[in-house]
C-alpha cells in the first residue's frame, strides 16, 4: 500500500464501523419495536440493516483490495465508530429519531471519506462511498417520512 492510499483506508475503516454499529442498532429496533404501525417499522427496519450487512462485506473488501487488514472484530468497531449504541427501552418515536441522527452521522463519515479517496485519486473508493451515501439519503428520507 503506497503511503497516500493510508488515509483512504482510514476513511474504509471509519465507514465500516460505522456502517456495523447502524446495522446493529437498526437490528436491535427490528427486534424490539412495539407500535401501531410495528410491521411497517419492523419490515423498513430489517430492509435497512439487510442493505447495511452487505455493505460492511463491500466495505472490508475494498479494504483487502487495497492491501490492508479488515477490522472484523467487536473491540476495533467500538473503538472506530462514532455511531451510539441502541438507545434501551426506547419508544418507536426515540428509535426513528435516533436512527434519523445515526444517519446523518454515517453520511458525514462517508462524505469525509469520499473527500479522501478523490483527494488519493482512488476513482473506485470514492464511486463505492457515494453509492453508500446514496443509499442513506434515502433510508434517512424513510425514516423521517415515517417519523412525521
Ligand atoms: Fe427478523
Amino acid at each position: 500500500m503506497t503511503q497516500n492510499l493510508n488515509p483512504v483506508v482510514k476513511s474504509l475503516e471509519q465507514a465500516l464501523a460505522d456502517t456495523f454499529a447502524l446495522a446493529l442498532k437498526t437490528q436491535n429496533y427490528h427486534w424490539n419495536v412495539v407500535s401501531p404501525n410495528f410491521f411497517g417499522l419492523h419490515t423498513m427496519f430489517e430492509e435497512q440493516y439487510d442493505d447495511m450487512h452487505a455493505a460492511v462485506d463491500e466495505l472490508a473488501e475494498r479494504i483487502r483490495a487495497l492491501g490492508a487488514t479488515a477490522p472484523g472484530s467487536l473491540r476495533a468497531f467500538l473503538e472506530t465508530t462514532s455511531i451510539a449504541d441502541a438507545i434501551d427501552d426506547a419508544d418507536a418515536i426515540a428509535m426513528l429519531d435516533d436512527l434519523i441522527a445515526s444517519q446523518a452521522m454515517l453520511a458525514k463519515t462517508l462524505k469525509a471519506g469520499v473527500a479522501a479517496a478523490e483527494k488519493a485519486g482512488d476513482t473506485a473508493t470514492a464511486d463505492m462511498l457515494t453509492e453508500r451515501l446514496t443509499r442513506h439519503d434515502k433510508q434517512a428520507w424513510m425514516l423521517r417520512a415515517t417519523r412525521g
